[in-house]
């Protein structure tokens, strides 16, 4: 699978332990950086990530910064974008499960490395449901026509 990531410094080290983790599991990966630890704006790299997914390059998305959740606010701006901000197991495999996420955001000051790739490997192993989640993410779907 093709696979965008970014990040902005809260982020960097689930970063790299993220694309390791990807990479020897044989997805392609879309590094759209931060490249290093300095201090940047994570829209920045939401933006760069969300229409990377949102246009069909990319599959799915990660991203990462110091809690997820700005990552998330700012992707789930595109169009398309089902993003998920998470830190425990049962959301991980439910976010697939249930709402399809095609983003998966995580924060450096919220989990380790190790439990970034666990929840990773739980997002991207679980199958969407469909069944009645297909009508609900419809609905969803209608609020990106009616902004
Ligand atoms: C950066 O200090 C921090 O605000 C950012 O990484 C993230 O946690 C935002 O939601």
């Amino acid at each position: 699978m093709r696979i965008a990531i970014g990040c902005d410094h809260g982020g960097f080290v689930l970063k790299s332990a993220v694309v390791e983790y990807l990479r020897s599991k044989g997805h392609e990966v879309v590094d759209f950086g931060a490249y290093d630890g300095e201090r940047v704006d994570y829209p920045v790299y939401a933006e760069k990530v969300a229409k990377a997914v949102a246009s069909g390059d990319c599959a799915k998305g990660v991203l990462l910064c110091g809690t997820g959740i700005g990552m998330s606010i700012a992707a789930n701006k595109v169009k398309g974008i089902r993003a998920a901000v998470l830190s425990d197991e049962f959301s991980a495999a439910a976010c697939s499960a249930h709402n399809d996420a095609n983003i998966l955001c995580l924060g450096g000051r919220v989990v380790s490395p190790e439990k970034a790739v666990k929840l990773t490997d739980l997002w991207l192993s679980t199958p969407f449901e469909g069944d009645r989640h297909v009508r609900r993410l419809a609905m969803i779907a209608t609020l990106d026509e009616r902004k």
